[in-house]
């Protein structure tokens, strides 16, 4: 048969993930033994098999405690998880999707939470999301400027293609793009009310608010492939809470997204005339105040990069415990502000990939 070298190295990932996970949740050996041979079973008949619910569940924890490049994974074992494998159609997937949202948001106090749709077979994705995240801005190229998020250039103008039309502020929640296999892929609004949004002011500086700042509560990142034991969710959103340096020192902060310390400078009345007045790192400073205070008064979960490397030490003292080799990826586990005031800068980490994982994928066919 065609299928064996793939069923072997299905089985293969299947029992090695069968084993931690259940060695995790100290069920039984016996236990162990029967659901490996029922997967085997269900592979020599079909080429692939189905995981418990349960299986989902801790498998997707497992992704998260692997991710090299989170700084949060203290908290790997709070995620909530949504088993939403059943889900055919493009509109059910958007209910779910929506409650998503609702659900992460939880009015400021956030939870981190993932829902799993149905998994890739024989090459198909049942459902895919073409948005890089569930809420995130448009972004427009005019004659010499960007309006909006620069990140999003190629998805907004899909999402025009597709008959969609913003109103071309700085700050347009693009809608999300669902494609259900065989289909094309259908926009759907996200209403206005379950998007949570913070205006970004500053305790001291006036002039920080005049600048109309703002920025979405939950990062929900949609178009990485959730793999737990050989079978692959493409379709797998999940949350956790901001770091304020992400939208403090990128989002807001890169030239090539909004692009803001020059005006930041202005307000504060550097001299962005020479470098060495440090402006940029000034107002870096500054515009980073602002958004940990922001959050703090919209009540919005948020972390400072401080608190989470502390935090990511816990998780490290915490692996070592349990026996587990931590991996991770120290380009991307280092604050874009102040790195060396952390103890992640001076040290090394392996970056090798254990799985259950997320990993990126192409976009859907
Ligand atoms: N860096 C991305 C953004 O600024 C979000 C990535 C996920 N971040 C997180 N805290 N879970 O939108």
């Amino acid at each position: 048969m065609v299928l064996s070298a793939h069923c072997s190295e299905l089985f293969q990932e299947a029992a090695r993930f069968i084993h931690s996970c259940y060695e995790e949740l100290k069920l039984s050996q016996e236990e162990q033994m029967t659901r490996l041979e029922e997967i085997q079973e269900e592979i020599n008949q079909s080429g692939t098999y189905t995981h418990k619910g349960f299986e989902v569940k801790h498998g997707a924890k497992m992704a998260w405690r692997n991710s090299n490049r989170c700084i949060g994974r203290l908290l790997w074992e709070t995620l909530e998880v949504f088993d939403e494998r059943h889900v055919q159609t493009a509109d059910e997937a958007f209910d779910k999707l929506t409650h998503h949202i609702q659900f992460a948001t939880n009015n400021g106090d956030i939870r981190s939470t993932i829902t799993v749709f149905a998994p890739r077979k024989n090459g198909v994705d049942p459902l895919r999301i073409w948005n890089h995240q569930l809420i995130r801005y448009a972004g427009y190229k005019e004659e010499t400027t960007v309006v909006g998020d620069s990140a999003s250039l190629e998805l907004t103008k899909m999402c025009e293609g597709l008959g969609w039309q913003g109103e071309k502020t700085a700050f347009d929640i693009l809608p999300l793009v669902i494609q259900e296999h065989g289909f094309p892929p259908k926009l759907f609004t996200i209403p206005k009310e379950i998007v949570k949004e913070v205006p970004i002011i500053h305790p001291e500086l006036r002039g920080i608010a005049e600048l109309e700042m703002k920025w979405y509560a939950v990062p929900i990142i949609s178009n990485m492939c959730l793999t737990i034991g050989g079978i692959e969710y493409p379709m797998a959103p999940f949350n956790g809470w901001y770091m304020g340096t992400e939208i403090g020192a990128r989002n807001l902060a890169d030239s090539d997204r909004y692009n803001l310390l020059p005006s930041v400078a202005k307000l504060m009345g550097l001299n962005t005339k020479s470098n060495r007045s440090l402006w940029i790192d000034k107002a870096l400073v500054e515009l980073n105040i602002a958004v940990l205070h922001s959050y703090k008064e919209a009540k919005v979960t948020l972390v400072d990069h401080h608190t989470a490397a502390k935090q990511f030490k816990a998780f490290e003292k915490k692996e070592r415990d349990c026996g587990r080799p931590v991996t991770g990826n120290w380009t991307w586990l280092i604050p874009p502000l102040s790195p060396a005031a952390t103890h992640i800068y001076h040290k090394p980490y392996k970056n090798d990939i254990v799985t259950p994982n997320f990993f990126y994928q192409n976009d859907p066919e």
